[in-house]
């Protein structure tokens, strides 16, 4: 029987170096090794020896055992390795041929123009807030010293949800949120989104404004002139003037419209100046008396001065772009050109 085990282990050796494939392999695997391999069944017929030559002739089928595991495994590597090597040559592949870019994205241009106003007025030590989209009616308007009835509504046109929810149509009642809040010193920036029944190539129904509020003892119209001056000349160029002419706002009072010298020809007159020199960018104040009684601030010891100002218009501005659609297009050849 010793010697019939040393036959089973020459041919399953040979069988081993003779497979060519991994199947063949395994197949020759299940043959002497498997369940009901020759090599498992000559270990069933230990019983048929005398029990004193069991134990040695045991150890000598698994000793015989291991070496045929090892040669399988060793076997098993070398055809894989052959196999992997062959089916990597079948694939033909070229190396040396140049990858796939990966197409980037870039920063939308309405966010560099936030963006940017964020860092002027942060490097100023103002807290950049955020307000809701969905307003009352309380904050968007009657907080801000625009009563039902008056006409002053009428200069926006606002998407009512109910008689007394709305979606906002200036980030103003942020003021109101950010004073309710908080005792002055105020100093905010809310940059967001408004919505207005509006839609022709310089207006869309939703845009974006940026607005500022600063309360405190003392604050005058000269804070606010000399603010939006370095704002100007930070945002488009140092050579920048800024010129304020009288406006009205229900929420401010005194309350200006500010003009920037136009950005394209430098104020010499250009068609995108309309021959003027100068380009409207916002609307400004002191904030009403009423304003600041409404959030039960005292307008005998403290002051304030606020503005707000359209992304799409600068953006507009500074990049020279003719149509507002273009900006919410989303065509990719468009805003390639926006690359920073
Ligand atoms: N909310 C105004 C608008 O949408 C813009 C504005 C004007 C904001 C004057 C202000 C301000 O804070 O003081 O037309």
């Amino acid at each position: 029987m010793h010697n019939k085990v040393y036959e089973i282990r020459n041919n399953a050796l040979k069988a081993c170096q003779d497979a060519r494939t991994v199947q063949e392999l395994n197949d020759a695997r299940v043959k002497f090794l498997g369940k009901k391999g020759e090599l498992t069944l000559i270990l069933r017929s230990t019983g048929q020896l005398p029990p004193e030559e069991r134990p040695l002739f045991g150890k000598l089928v698994n000793e015989v055992r291991d070496e045929l595991e090892l040669s399988w495994a060793q076997r098993e590597q070398d055809l894989f390795d052959a196999e992997e090597k062959e089916r990597l040559l079948a694939e033909g592949l070229d190396i040396t041929l140049p990858g796939r870019t990966i197409t980037r994205g870039t920063v939308h241009p309405i966010t560099q123009i936030i963006d940017e106003t964020k860092t002027i007025f942060m490097n100023m030590g103002y807290e950049i807030v955020e307000g809701p989209e969905i307003e009352w009616d309380y904050y968007n308007f009657e907080a801000l010293n625009i009563p039902a009835d008056h006409p002053a509504r009428d200069m926006q046109d606002t998407f009512f949800i109910t008689e007394k929810l709305l979606l906002r149509s200036q980030t103003s009642p942020v003021q109101i949120h950010a004073m309710e809040k908080k005792q002055p010193p105020i100093r905010i920036l809310a940059p967001g989104k408004v919505y207005r029944a509006d839609s022709d190539i310089t207006h869309s129904p939703m845009f974006h404004q940026i607005e500022g509020l600063v309360v405190d003892r003392g604050i005058t119209f000269a804070d606010l002139k000399g603010t939006l001056q370095l704002f100007a000349e930070r945002m488009f160029g140092p050579q920048t003037k800024i010129r304020l002419r009288p406006s009205y706002f229900p929420f401010t009072e005194p309350s200006a419209e500010v003009d920037v010298s136009c950005i394209i020809c430098k104020g010499e007159g250009c068609r995108v100046c309309k021959d003027t020199g100068w380009l409207e960018i916002l609307g400004s104040g002191m904030v009403h008396p009423n304003v600041l009684r409404q959030v039960g601030y005292d307008p005998k010891e403290v002051t304030g001065f606020a503005f707000g100002v359209g992304v799409e218009r600068m953006a507009m501005l500074k990049y020279g772009i003719h149509d507002i659609r273009l900006l919410f297009e989303n065509d990719v050849r468009f805003l390639q050109q926006f690359t920073s």
